[in-house]
């Protein structure tokens, strides 16, 4: 493994590999046992997107390490300005050990790692977010004990978030249904991946997809970028949203899982969410635990 820059080039051992090292990082941290595997080095961030907890967990997170975090925004870089991503990546590989990106188009990471000669990880773009779905399956295993005989449903906008999750969930060996409505479905290089799966489902009936679900996911109807869609979205989506409807056709002791921010009463109603909040809060941490992982993997 040498970037992370999306799911699909993870193999089923590489994820379990990094669920474990996240793991044992946690139990480290929690119990103040130092773990500085990447002292003297240095990781830029670089952010073409808001963020709160991709920024500050791996602000955060490389500090633990015993590295150096260099917040980078695109508004103060000069690809900001036009400087390609293919100099970008050659100028930064003299400076840095690593870099995570949060961008729109996944082309400009995978340049990134393409031109430049340290490892690239992909801190969310329009195709992905891998280090979300990561946390995800970590915090899955954390509550449920393992990945066998686990159906995870996703509700909503066929999207970076659904595209992960839809790779991930599948690889660890987990059963996926995702209700999308028709317009929304996720990209055809994903469909391709599932339909290699028995196990995979793609429906526009949320409640299909929820039955007897052991996991329940749902994010945003429209995403950074899309702002300006919200209202033609708002209409689309419309009954895709996690209720006491929903939570009553799934498993009884299912969780439910949001990558956040939320909007409550769209994806996601207000009790099912603070219901839930054990759960959510829980994922929005081990973000912290499995990107250290993963940039221990890459950098160390
Ligand atoms: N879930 C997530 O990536 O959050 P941020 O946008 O705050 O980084
Ligand atoms: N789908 C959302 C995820 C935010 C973490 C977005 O791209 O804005």
């Amino acid at each position: 493994m040498k970037h992370l820059l999306k799911m699909l080039d993870l193999t089923s051992e590489e994820i379990i590999d990094i669920l474990n090292l996240a793991d044992q990082l946690k139990y480290e941290l929690k119990h103040g046992i130092p773990h500085p595997h990447l002292k003297g080095k240095t990781l830029g961030m670089i952010f073409q997107k808001a963020s709160t907890r991709t920024r500050v967990s791996f602000e955060t997170g490389m500090y633990q390490l015993g590295g150096y975090p260099l917040f980078l925004s695109s508004n103060d870089l000069q690809i900001g300005r036009g400087e390609p991503v293919q100099d970008t990546a050659r100028v930064l590989s003299r400076y840095l050990d690593g870099i995570m990106i949060r961008t729109f188009e996944q082309k400009e990471v995978e340049d990134l790692a393409e031109y430049g000669s340290i490892p690239i990880i992909n801190g969310l773009t329009d195709f992905c977010h891998p280090c979300q779905v990561l946390a995800d399956l970590m915090t899955i295993r954390e509550f449920k004990g393992s990945f066998d005989g686990l159906k995870m449903c996703f509700i909503g906008d066929g999207n970076n978030m659904a595209n992960s999750l839809i790779v991930g969930c599948l690889k660890v060996g987990m059963a996926v249904s995702v209700a999308c409505p028709d317009d929304y479905q996720p990209p055809k290089e994903i469909l391709d991946f599932a339909a290699a799966y028995d196990n995979f489902e793609l429906t526009n009936s949320p409640v299909q997809a929820a039955k007897d679900a052991d996991v329940l996911i749902t994010d945003v109807w429209a995403s950074m970028g899309q702002e300006g869609e919200a209202e033609k979205r708002k209409k689309a989506f419309a009954g895709y949203q996690i209720n006491d409807e929903l939570m009553a056709v799934a498993k009884p002791d299912a969780m439910v899982l949001h990558c956040l921010p939320a909007h409550r009463e769209e994806e996601i109603t207000e009790k099912v969410f603070e219901a839930h909040a054990k759960e959510i809060f829980e994922e929005a941490e081990n973000r912290l635990h499995a990107q250290k992982a993963v940039m221990v993997k890459l950098m160390a």
